[in-house]
């Protein structure tokens, strides 16, 4: 069969390594062209360069999208999300523990029904790519057919993705709890299914500490020792609430954090989400196994569990991911997730610059998930994963991108008042999955 080939001309940026926290990026971090080509050829970059230097070897009868006014980049990539909590976002006025019990176990109790997961699933899938969003790990549900909706859905799309089934095993509805070896059994049972098939990779998904037995996690780090090549996502040291009753239920283990290391689930694949409330000696021991830990600032704020401290995980050289954490999380949109990320980082006196911010959305996450030789950036050979912003998506944002003197300003202007709406296009596996109304 012929290729199937286009070449998407415009600006377009993309980073080759972390700018750094300066108001310049670092040397050679940013590649920014003003009149790119991105030449797809079926799922894959085949090249990149300046127009006008790819010109000349283009087929004659390529098909052209111009991008003149707006900027390419790399698709924005999700370190941890719950599609199941979907319908439940912006449910009003609680902290962790009463939240889960009162909104987030209920609604995920309806995903035993195959055919309401399969829905939800494509509702979630038109929203992250509406949002820009070409990749994420995804928490499904304790369902194992949560999970093969959801992949399902995600390889009929093309698109890369990491999920799993929640293992819970106590202190949850009856509906919802597995048992330690069952759930670890449907566990294997859908990584044969669907780890490493298309673009699919499968996450262990203990829930936190507080839902699973001892067995449960001694149980998942056996899996995760013969199988490393496996993600595991799990919650870590969220809220205060959540961290007294860890340390209720594990009196032998010396803090949150020991319970995971004690069952082998901290590991350079594995992701934390949250990790506020952490000492410098956490932080390195997390460091130190090369694992990475989400920053949810949306959901963060939403929920009221505390600000983030960005620079102390930089100190420690532990390596941060940026999250929506949706249902918590009040955004799906990326630019959503960086404008909160600089105002928790204000209440810090770290403010993040657009640099940082659009480096953790591509290359950052894609180099903490260990993703980074596929996605996460625009170079030839990777994969054809692309977000198309408009700098003049409203009134508004038009007005003030018109000031705008450098691509500094902009994109900072893009992660501030940017959302589901600047999103032009995306492209994902080499196809265009979504287009704004004009
Ligand atoms: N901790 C355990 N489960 C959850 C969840 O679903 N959302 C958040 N934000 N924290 C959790
Ligand atoms: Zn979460």
């Amino acid at each position: 069969p012929q290729p199937h080939m286009r070449l998407l001309r415009g600006p377009l940026l993309s980073f080759d390594a972390d700018p750094g926290e300066g108001d310049t990026p670092a040397a050679g971090s940013v590649r920014h062209l003003e009149d790119g080509a991105v030449w797809l050829v079926d799922g894959h970059i085949h090249a990149v360069a300046d127009h006008a230097e790819l010109a000349p070897h283009l087929p004659a009868d390529i098909e052209t999208v111009d991008y003149g006014d707006k900027l390419m980049m790399p698709g924005f990539i999700d370190s941890h999300v719950h599609y199941a909590q979907l319908d439940i976002m912006a449910s009003y006025g609680r902290q962790l523990l009463d939240w889960l019990n009162d909104y987030t176990f209920p609604e995920e109790c309806r995903f035993a029904e195959r055919a309401h997961a399969e829905a939800v699933a494509e509702a979630f899938l038109d929203e992250t790519l509406r949002a820009g969003t070409t990749t994420a790990q995804v928490f499904c549900t304790s369902h194992p057919g949560s999970v093969d909706a959801f992949f399902g859905a995600a390889k009929a799309r093309g698109l890369r993705m990491l999920a799993g089934k929640v293992l819970m095993d106590r202190h949850a509805p009856e509906a919802l709890v597995d048992d330690p070896l069952g759930g670890l059994a449907d566990s294997e049972r859908l990584i044969g299914d669907w780890h490493g098939r298309d673009r699919l990779g499968y996450s262990l998904t203990p829930r936190f500490a507080p839902t699973s037995s001892r067995e449960q996690l001694e149980a998942t780090g056996a899996v995760l020792r013969n199988a490393p090549d496996l993600h595991l996502q799990t919650h870590l040291s969220e809220n205060e609430g959540e961290i007294a009753w860890v340390a209720e239920l594990f009196p032998e283990c010396q803090d949150y954090l020991g319970v995971y290391e004690r069952y082998g689930l901290v590991g350079p694949r594995s992701t934390f989400a949250h990790g506020i409330h952490l000492d410098q000696p956490m932080r390195r021991r997390l460091a130190e196994a090369g694992a990475n830990v989400a920053f949810c600032p949306t959901s963060n704020l939403f929920l009221g569990s505390g600000l983030f401290d960005r620079l102390a995980c930089r100190e420690a050289e532990l390596a941060t991911t940026l999250a929506s954490d949706v249902g918590a999380g009040t955004d799906l949109s990326g630019l959503a997730t960086l404008k909160a990320a600089y105002q928790v980082g204000q209440l810090r006196g770290q403010p993040l610059t657009a640099w940082q911010g659009f480096y953790r959305l591509t290359l950052g996450n894609a180099r903490a998930l260990h993703l980074d030789d596929r996605i996460g950036r625009l170079r030839q050979g990777g994969e054809a994963d692309l977000v198309v912003l408009d700098p003049q998506a409203t009134p508004l944002l038009a007005r003030r991108t018109a000031r705008c003197r450098t691509l500094a300003e902009t994109l900072f202007a893009l992660m501030m008042l940017g959302d589901d709406r600047t999103v032009y296009a995306t492209w994902a596996n080499g196809r265009r999955v979504h287009q704004r109304d004009a």
